[in-house]
């Protein structure tokens, strides 16, 4: 790749950065470009209607089985096959490096995977990884839908970030939304993966998502880390 050509625009990466660090979570609008979107929607729309793509689950490895009360996405692993999903991953490789800059996070892997939810779908509230197994470190997720009327519901609710809680006290209660995500083209969240709960609404539209995940090596301490 030619070095002097960047995918994500420094200024932009600084933002991300700075709103990691203040508040543990960003959202950055059109910082996907429409080049880099439309032939991502495109591929995810042709996967959903050749039924390519697989319900999702929950948990890993053994763990995981298939909770459609939980969500009610399907997906299909990004694998490089084409032009957009290489250049996606160039992308959120800049990013990487970035944050392993900025940040000293030592992250050595990233996956992603398309994920479409047909109308009514939603995914409850969640945290992408606990604390003890940490893997996944950062969590992304990339629009694609190029139209999002506001009534569509389908948005991304992310709750006040998790702190250790005093023994015996119920945080449940206490978990309000601080933001609310339109899953529209361009906009690009960004969030610390054991510490900001998250939530898809209930979609009335089907809806077009790359969910992804910043991974950090795990395979020192005596197991084996599944890939998925
Ligand atoms: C996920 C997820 C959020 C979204 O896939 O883990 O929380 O807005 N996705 O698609
Ligand atoms: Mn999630």
């Amino acid at each position: 790749m030619n070095p002097t050509h960047t995918l994500l625009p420094e200024h932009r990466l600084n933002e991300l950065i700075n709103a990691l660090v203040e508040q543990g979570w960003y959202v950055g609008h059109d910082f996907i470009s429409p080049s880099l979107h439309a032939p991502l929607f495109d591929e995810v729309m042709r996967k959903a209607e050749h039924n390519a793509l697989t319900a999702a689950g929950i948990g890993r490895g053994r763990d995981h089985h298939r909770r459609t009360d939980i969500r009610g996405d399907t997906i299909q692993w990004l694998n490089r096959e084409s032009q957009a999903q290489r250049r996606y991953l160039d992308a959120m490789g800049e990013l990487q490096q970035a944050l392993n800059k900025a940040l000293f996070l030592g992250l050595f892997e990233y996956e992603a995977h398309f994920a479409y939810y047909p109308a009514g779908a939603f995914y409850k509230r969640h945290l992408d990884s606990f604390r003890g197994r940490a893997n996944r470190v950062i969590s992304t997720v990339s629009y694609l839908n190029p139209d999002w009327p506001s009534d569509a519901g389908g948005e991304m609710a992310i709750f006040t970030p998790e702190t250790a809680a005093p023994v015996g006290q119920d945080c449940e209660e206490e978990q309000q939304i601080i933001a609310r995500v339109q899953p529209k083209a361009g906009t690009f969240a960004c969030f610390l993966s054991e510490q900001i709960p998250h939530a898809v609404l209930p979609t009335r539209l089907p809806r077009a998502s790359i969910a992804g995940w910043f991974r950090v090596n795990t395979s020192l301490n005596s197991t084996v880390d599944p890939a998925h």
